[in-house]
């Protein structure tokens, strides 16, 4: 039998931006900026499975490919704005015919802010979010307050967190908004998480030879490591 192969133009846009809407098609959430309201619709996302990971700015997808590949026993869920990464994700999952991987094209500040509920995920992975150095562009970068209340609000009791960065700025920038509410072993943060893995960017900043800073946290106290072991 011959397997087709999906290349990532073969996944569309289902609709044009004056068209624009909340929809959902083979297990992806097309979540669009700028729409007046969010209200009343259900993605319908996968979130009454017993084990649920999320990752934000999942870019091409080869993390969280490779996670869910590992992990059949977990629902994934990658969170990435850009549609042409989406289309990437999309057709390595339909390729390799992973089943517990579901995708969100859209802004992680849309998905917390309507559709996230609380106690719901076990493990959240950011890998290498946009830093933003600039002061001027720092209101662009992830871990303001309001994200941070959100992550708190949807994790479960010791649930746990990731943050992999190569920008030290910006690695300082997280442990500060974290701190309060979350434990971390700040002095861990240069030692890799065992098993971790890599994606597209790790191995770029790798092979320029910048340090990686790793972060983990736990939602209440710190009760060690369960996903990377
Ligand atoms: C530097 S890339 C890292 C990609 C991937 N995690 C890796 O390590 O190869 C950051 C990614 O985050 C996505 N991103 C940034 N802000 C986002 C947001 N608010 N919502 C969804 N995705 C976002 C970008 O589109 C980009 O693909």
């Amino acid at each position: 039998m011959i397997v087709p192969f999906m290349k990532p133009k073969d996944l569309a846009y289902p609709f044009s931006f004056r068209d624009r809407r909340l929809f959902v098609e083979r297990d992806v959430f097309y979540l669009p900026n700028y729409l007046s309201s969010y209200e009343g619709f259900d993605p319908k996302l996968p979130l009454g499975h017993p084990r649920i990971f999320i990752e934000f700015c999942s870019g091409n997808g080869e993390w969280i490919i490779q996670k869910a590949l590992e992990n059949p026993d977990i629902q994934f869920i990658a969170v990435e704005k850009l549609f042409l990464r989406v289309q990437k994700i999309f057709s390595k999952r339909e390729n390799l015919g992973i089943k517990n991987l579901f995708l969100v094209s859209g802004d992680i500040n849309l998905l917390l802010e309507h559709f996230l509920p609380d106690d719901t995920v076990d493990t959240l992975a950011v890998n290498f979010p946009d830093p933003w150095p600039k002061e001027r562009h720092s209101k662009n970068r992830l871990f303001h307050k309001n994200f941070v209340a959100h992550i708190q609000r949807i994790l479960k009791p010791h649930g746990e967190v990731f943050v992999v960065t190569d920008d030290s700025g910006f690695s300082e920038w997280v442990y500060e908004a974290m701190k309060g509410d979350f434990k971390l072993k700040k002095e861990d943060v240069k030692k890799p998480l065992p098993n971790h893995g890599s994606s597209f960017f790790q191995r770029l900043w790798e092979s320029k030879g910048k340090d990686i800073f790793y972060h983990h946290y736990q939602k209440g106290s710190y009760v060690g490591c369960e996903f990377f072991k």
